[in-house]
Order: structure tokens, then sequence, then C-alpha cells
């Protein structure tokens, strides 16, 4: 077999609606952000021996060490570079985005195309290892991209349909609240303690986020209300804080973009210790928000919603 380079990226994402409470089979709505990870593999004469191997371990490797042991795994016939435009740890899926990118390519070199509901699948068993139980919905958005409605029926069982929005939306913002101190892992953890310690209080939020979620849907495929639906993105942000997920200091930075008209809702795992990781900002008048931010020393980054998903950027083969 010759030689072939191949890049590949994947969006990041931010959930509209319906973190957590999706861990338990509740819906959620979900965008992919033009904020990418690229994953370049370079593999030398007779790669495809080792593809197979690389596929079948690299799932259970952490981050971290993934790099190394592909250069092991292949002995040094396939070299990997990953870079990525996402902050890591941050909430806007990071490491599905990385495991969606990562599993494209490996399925681009053993099979010449590209299966996403396959790639979805092993994207997923990445995630497991990193995240220990997640939902399922960050690394379908990196793969399949734009708006997706999201639902953890079972293991087995993942229900998505792609949302055709018709809303245009003029400004979206994101600003980081800071890198929290909680993985994903231990942020779905404390959750699950408070699901333990008070069930009936804790179904009852999960059960008011899922409301939201069939709102925004609703809005997202029917109607133009962006006052609404800014609405229902805040009350999703009141219901994180009555779970428990965000920190003082991102609820104070929230509190103080309300008072100026805005409106503010994290979008991942979040975090209490120190950040909650990065928020969706939206305010009518994005000149005030972008004042305020400037006043006050904070970065606001404009974004668009509904990127593509998983994307071969370069393939080469000698
Ligand atoms: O913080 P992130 O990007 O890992 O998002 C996690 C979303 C959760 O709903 C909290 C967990 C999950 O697996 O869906």
């Amino acid at each position: 077999m010759s030689k072939r380079n191949i890049c590949i990226s994947a969006p990041g994402k931010i959930i509209l609606a319906g973190e957590h409470a999706v861990v338990y089979g509740y819906p959620a709505i979900a965008a992919a952000i033009e904020k990418r990870t690229y994953v370049t593999l370079s593999c030398g004469e007779n790669y495809a021996n080792f593809v197979k191997l690389l596929i079948e371990i690299l799932p259970q490797t952490p981050i971290a060490q993934i790099k190394d042991k592909i250069q092991k795994i292949s002995q040094n016939t396939i070299t990997a570079e990953f870079c990525s435009e996402l902050p890591i740890g941050c909430g806007i899926g990071s490491s599905a985005s990385f495991a969606a990118a990562l599993s494209a390519a490996l399925f681009l070199l053993q099979h010449s195309t590209l299966n996403t509901e396959k790639v979805n699948e092993l994207a997923y068993s990445f995630e497991k290892t990193q995240h220990g139980n997640p939902s399922g919905v960050d690394n379908a958005v990196a793969v399949f991209g734009g708006f997706l409605r999201f639902q953890k029926i079972s293991e087995q069982q993942k229900k998505f349909s792609f949302l055709k929005t018709k809303i245009h939306f003029p400004s979206m913002f994101l600003l980081n609240t800071g890198k929290p101190i909680e993985t994903t892992k231990e942020m779905v953890g404390l959750v699950q303690k408070r699901f333990q310690h008070s069930k009936q209080n804790i179904e009852r939020i999960f059960n008011e986020i899922a409301q939201v979620v069939a709102q925004v849907e609703r809005i997202l495929l029917t109607q133009h209300q962006l006052d609404q639906f800014a609405l229902l993105l805040q009350s999703n942000e009141m219901l994180l804080e009555e779970l428990g997920v965000v920190g003082d200091r991102a609820q104070s930075m929230i509190r103080n973009i309300e008072k100026i008209g805005g409106i503010a809702k994290i979008c991942g795992a979040g975090g209490v210790t120190k950040g909650s990781g990065v928020a969706l900002v939206m305010h009518k008048d994005p000149e005030k928000l972008v004042e305020f931010t400037k006043k006050h020393n904070i970065k606001l980054e404009a974004i668009e919603l509904g990127s593509e998903g998983v994307r071969l950027e370069k393939m080469r083969a000698d």
C-alpha cells in the first residue's frame, strides 16, 4: 500500500438546551460551531496493517497518550499531528471534536470512504474512555454537524434528528467564564450524587429542562421568535444553576449580562469551584454587550452556529 497523508477536521459544539438531563435519557438540542480540531495522519508504506490495530486500541487510550501510542503501535509507520481552535475542557466539546476527527481519519484510512454512522460509533467509544458515562450528544454533533436533537434511549439506542432551523441568528457570542477545575466526568458524577440523594427534585428539574428543550425545538423549526428563544435559554441556565453545576463566578458574570438586558447560558458540563466553562451570550443590541465587555475587560467572541460536521481537509496518496 502506497504512502498517504490525510487531514480531517471536526467542529466543537454548544448545547442550546438539555445538558446533564441528556445523560438520563431526556432530549437535548446542540449545535456545531465553526471552531474545529484538525487531525493529520501521515502514513508510510504498508500502513494498512496497523490501522485495524489502532482502531481497536486507541479508543481505550487517554487522549494525552494517543499521539505516542499511534507511533508506537504502527512502529513509526504512522505519525499524528493534532491542532485545535477549541479551548480544552471548557464545555464546548473539545474532546468530542478530537474523537470525531481522529475516528473519521482512521475510518477513511481503513475503508476509503466515510460512513458517518460508523465514525460516530467509534468516536463515542473514545468519549466513553474520556468521560465514563457520556450521553453521546457531543460526538454526534461533532460528526454530523448542524443543529441536532439528540436523545439517548439506551446505551445501544441513540435517537437523533437534524433540525433544519428557520431562525437566522443575528449575533451570538461566546464568553469564557473560566476553565472548570472539575472534569466533565466529575460534573456528571456530582449530578448523579444529587440524583441519588434527592431523586424527586432532580427529576423535576430534568422535566422542566425537557420542556425548555421542546420549546426550543419548536422555535428553531417553525418560528422566528428570537426573544422567546433567548428567554428559553435563560430558563435553562436557571435550571442548571438549580441543579448545582454553575459556580459563583459564572453566575455573577451571567447576572451582570442580564442587568444590561442580555442573556447568557453555560453550554457544557459546567464547574463549581472556579470557572464553569464557556457561556453562550445573546443581546438584542450587540453594541451594548461589546461596550460592557470591553469596559470590564472580558473577552467576547462572535460565533456562528450550525457548522459542518467531520470534513476531509486534505488527502494525498503517493
Ligand atoms: O462539557 P462537555 O463539552 O463535555 O459537555 C458535557 C455535556 C453533558 O450533558 C454534561 C454530559 C453528556 O455526556 O452529555
